[in-house]
C-alpha cells in the first residue's frame, strides 16, 4: 500500500458581503480602534440567507476539485468540520455530498470547533493510509458563524466571520502530509460554548430569552489557553519530526486574534515574514480559517514546491492541533 498522502487541490469561498468594524460600531458599543488594537480584525465576510454552511462548503469543494483536476465522481469520502451546521441532523457533509452529486460515498461532520481542520486532516490521512478503499478524500471547513453569534454581545460579535475552505487529500506519489498532531482537554469545555439547542438544553422560550443559542466565551481564558496549546503543538510536531522552526518556510496559524498569533510566534521564534495572516479581512472563521488561509497563501505565491508548511490551531473543547506539510 502506498504511504504517500498529499494535498492535490485547495479551494475557498467567501460571501460577497463585507461588514466593517465601523458598521458594527453603529449597533453595539465598540469602536474600530478597540477591535483593531485588541484583535487585529478590520472587517469580515457575512453570509446571506442563501449562503448556508453547506452551500459555502459546496462552493469551496468545487474550487478544490477543479484545482486538483478531479470531479465529484473521484471523491471517495466527504468529511466536514463545522460549529455552525445547517441543522443538528442530518450532517452538513451529507448535504454537500448531494450538492456535489457524488456517488453514495461516506459523508460525516466532525465537531472540533476552530481546530476542526486539523482533526479532519488527520482523519483523512489515516483513512487513506489504513484502507485501500479510498483514494481521494474531500475535507471541508465551513462556518456560517454570523448565525451563531449574539449581535448584541460586543465581546464576541466583533470576532467572527463566515466562509469555507476545502482541500482534497489524495493517495499518490508525493509524501505531502508528513504528520498531524491533535489533542483535546474537555476540562475546558465550558470556556467557549453554544449552551442551548442540544439535547441537554433543548430550545425553549427560556433559552431564547436568555440568548443561550449564541456563542458564549470566556475570552481571557480562551486567549491564555490558545497561546499555551498552540505553542505546545508547534513544539511537539517539530520535535517528533526532527525539525526546527528554521526548517519551516511558512506558518499558517488559526486566525483568531493577532495578539495570540504574535505571542505564539514570538515564543516559538517564528519570524513575522514566515507567518501567513489574513485575519484583518477574514476575522475568525473557526474550522474554515486554516483552509481559507492555505488557499490564499498558495494563490498569492507564498508557497513554493518543496516548502515545509506548518499549520497550527486551537479551539473550543478545548481542542488543538498542528501539521507539517511538504508542498508538492
Ligand atoms: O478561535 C478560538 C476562539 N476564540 C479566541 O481565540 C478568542 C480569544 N480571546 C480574545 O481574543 C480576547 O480575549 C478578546 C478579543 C475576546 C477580548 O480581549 P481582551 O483584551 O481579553 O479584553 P477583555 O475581555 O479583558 O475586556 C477588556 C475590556 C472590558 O471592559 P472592562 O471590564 O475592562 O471595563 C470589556 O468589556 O474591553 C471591553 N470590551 C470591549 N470594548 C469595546 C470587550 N469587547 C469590547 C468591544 N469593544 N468589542
Amino acid at each position: 500500500m502506498s504511504e504517500a498522502i498529499y494535498i492535490s487541490g485547495t479551494g475557498s469561498y467567501l460571501p460577497e458581503k463585507i461588514l466593517t468594524n465601523q458598521d458594527i460600531a453603529k449597533t453595539v458599543d465598540t469602536s474600530n480602534e478597540w477591535i483593531v488594537e485588541r484583535t487585529g480584525i478590520e472587517s469580515r465576510h457575512i453570509a446571506s440567507e442563501a449562503e448556508t454552511t453547506s452551500y459555502m462548503g459546496f462552493m469551496a469543494a468545487r474550487a478544490a476539485l477543479a484545482d486538483a483536476n478531479l470531479t465529484s465522481a473521484d471523491v471517495d469520502m466527504v468529511i466536514l468540520a463545522t460549529m455552525a451546521p445547517d441543522m443538528i441532523c442530518p450532517s452538513t457533509a451529507c448535504i454537500v455530498q448531494k450538492l456535489l452529486g457524488c456517488r453514495p460515498i461516506p459523508a460525516m461532520d466532525v465537531g472540533a470547533a476552530c481546530s476542526g481542520f486539523m482533526y479532519i486532516l488527520e482523519l483523512a490521512r489515516n483513512f487513506l493510509l489504513g484502507s485501500k478503499n479510498y483514494k481521494n478524500i474531500l475535507i471541508i471547513g465551513s462556518e456560517k458563524l454570523s448565525a451563531m453569534v449574539d449581535w448584541e454581545d460586543r465581546s464576541t460579535c466583533v470576532l467572527f466571520g463566515d466562509g469555507a475552505g476545502a482541500v482534497i487529500v489524495s493517495k499518490g506519489d508525493h509524501n505531502g502530509i508528513l504528520d498531524v498532531f491533535i489533542g483535546a482537554d474537555g476540562s475546558g469545555a465550558n470556556l467557549l460554548t453554544i449552551p442551548a439547542g442540544g439535547s441537554a438544553r433543548p430550545a425553549s422560550e427560556g433559552t431564547i430569552k436568555a440568548r443561550n443559542h449564541y456563542i458564549k466565551m470566556d475570552g481571557r481564558e480562551v486567549f491564555r489557553n490558545a497561546i499555551k496549546y498552540m505553542g505546545e503543538s508547534i513544539n511537539i510536531i517539530l520535535k517528533r519530526n526532527d525539525l526546527t522552526v528554521d526548517d519551516v518556510a511558512l506558518v499558517i496559524p488559526h486566525q483568531a486574534n493577532m495578539r495570540i498569533i504574535n505571542m505564539v510566534a514570538e515564543r516559538a521564534n517564528i519570524n513575522r515574514d514566515r507567518l501567513f495572516c489574513n485575519l484583518n479581512r477574514r476575522a475568525n472563521t473557526s474550522a474554515a480559517s486554516i483552509p481559507i488561509a492555505l488557499n490564499e497563501a498558495i494563490s498569492s505565491g507564498k508557497i513554493k514546491a518543496g516548502d515545509l508548511i506548518l499549520l497550527v490551531a486551537f479551539g473550543a473543547g478545548m481542542t488543538w492541533g498542528a501539521s507539517i506539510i511538504k508542498w508538492k
